[in-house]
């Protein structure tokens, strides 16, 4: 499987770093409902300019032969289709500096180039003058949307405005960023604007050695090296195609995470969400998040598929058996991997024909969601027992299986995923007791 996501390196924080607020224009009258130009306008100053490039509505491409050109331009206004023209994110047209979101209308510069430093394959970099985000990647990388449609990604959010100099959103934007490429991608959310532009369904990017066999991490890691940054994405896909049905979640999450960010506050990501979700709270939404990842279970034909070749690789290693008597098996947490802040443990059971599985989690260091995950093997449905105060039991079938998953869900904690603080680096500890199965 092709994988990109180790040089793929971004330097927004660095390029944004100093990008003082926009100053306030004077006051012009907002033009309701004035239409963008179907064709936007060049720009040479923005980047390094050059004589080789094949212009597209909305994008010019620098460098790279022509066939690379036109890769790259079916690519990328798939992409703008998708984004701006069908889920309403705010144009890559329009400067950063714009108030009134009523132009000048500007095409974003891709330069395809031999190769960028610390051998990263794409960059993303903001004009503070004309408040333009242009990408440089490198030219054998320019028609994939592994790299391309990520930088792209970050222009995209950086346009939107409200996370651009808020650190404590600085790792989330490799989260994001590898969300906007899986869902161009594979998404039906882009299905028709890659027909649009004759563009394959792709195959998913998902880590889920990372996701899963590693889920006891902080939601977000920053860290380098161990952090999960850049794989925590399918969180976001669980959002956007909300399975759950949650009241005000769905397909315009990502830009309603962007839009009602409070504006200065660096706030993490997360207490945006918590605005956002009216139905339930994040700690509940994140331990339905984990619980859907036991199978994973989150609206992507791909991933599902994904997990289903893969499980038996992943590392389910969470607990230490502690004793057993009367058919009941008692477990701790591995002290290793006790789940860190908006983390989890995934467990799955093992059982044999039908029984009923009786579940206690207890002794519990913190607040946490326990649920039960039930998959029919043969249809692939799934139900979601949660466990109330970590107790419950549920049949299960003879063609069923079963995960137990604890995750660590308190409330909720301004963190910045590049430092991670004592807080949130604090695991859940916990025992369990199991009934009907064994972990
Ligand atoms: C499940 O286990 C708990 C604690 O071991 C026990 O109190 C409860 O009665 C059990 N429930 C069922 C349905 O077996
Ligand atoms: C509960 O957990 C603590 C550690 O968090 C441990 O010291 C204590 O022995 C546990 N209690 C029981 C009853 O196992
Ligand atoms: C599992 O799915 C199959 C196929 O749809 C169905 O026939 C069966 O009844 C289901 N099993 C349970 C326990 O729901
Ligand atoms: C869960 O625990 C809380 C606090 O201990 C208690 O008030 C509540 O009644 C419990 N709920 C159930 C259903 O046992």
């Amino acid at each position: 499987m092709f994988s990109i996501k180790q040089i793929i390196f971004l330097t927004v924080l660095q390029a944004i770093a100093g990008h003082a607020a926009p100053t306030p224009r004077d006051a012009t009258p907002v033009q309701a409902g004035a239409a963008p130009p179907a064709s936007f306008t060049a720009n040479p100053n923005i980047g390094p300019g050059g004589s080789n490039y094949k212009d597209s509505p909305h994008f010019r491409i620098y460098g790279g032969s022509s066939s690379q050109q036109d890769a790259a331009i079916a690519m990328l206004e798939g992409a703008y289709t998708c984004f701006v023209d069908t889920l309403g994110w705010r144009s890559s047209g329009l400067s950063y500096n714009d108030a009134q979101d009523d132009g000048p209308w500007t095409k974003v510069n891709i330069y395809a180039v031999g190769s960028l430093s610390g051998g990263a394959a794409g960059v993303m970099h903001s004009d503070y003058a004309t408040g333009m985000s242009w990408l440089e990647v490198v030219t054998s990388y320019v028609a994939t949307p592994g790299v391309t449609i990520h930088e792209y990604g970050h222009g995209l959010t950086y346009h939107a405005k409200n996370w651009v100099d808020q650190s404590r959103t600085g790792a989330w934007w490799e989260t994001t960023a590898n969300f906007i490429a899986e869902t161009y991608k594979n998404s039906n959310l882009c299905a028709a604007a890659r027909a649009k532009y004759n563009q394959p369904t792709g195959d998913t990017e998902v880590n889920l050695n990372k996701v899963i066999g590693d889920s006891f991490q902080v939601i977000v890691d920053g860290t380098s090296g161990s952090g999960n940054y850049y794989e925590a994405w399918p969180f976001f896909t669980f959002l956007t195609n909300n399975l759950d049905n949650y009241a005000s979640l769905g397909a315009n999450t990502l830009l309603e995470m962007w839009a009602q960010y409070s504006k200065g506050s660096n706030e993490t990501p997360l207490h945006t969400l918590a605005r956002l979700s009216t139905s339930i709270t994040v700690p509940k939404l994140v331990g339905r998040y984990w619980a859907r990842m036991a199978y994973a279970d989150i609206g992507s034909a791909q991933i599902s598929s994904a997990f289903q070749s893969r499980r038996s690789n992943i590392n389910y290693a969470n607990l230490d058996q502690t004793g057993s008597s009367g058919g009941t098996t008692n477990y701790r947490v591995k002290s290793s991997r006790q789940p860190r802040y908006m983390g989890s443990n995934i467990i799955p059971l093992k059982k044999s024909g039908a029984v009923t599985v009786n579940v206690s989690v207890t002794n519990t260091s913190g607040a946490f969601t326990a649920t039960l995950a039930i998959r029919n093997t043969s249809s692939g449905t799934t139900r979601y027992v949660e466990l109330v105060n970590g107790s419950g039991s549920t049949s299960v079938a003879n063609g069923e299986e079963a995960t137990l998953v604890v995750a660590n869900t308190p409330n909720l904690i301004q963190y910045d995923p590049f430092s991670l603080s004592s807080d949130v680096m604090k695991g859940l500890n916990y025992q369990v007791a199991i009934t009907g199965a064994t972990a």
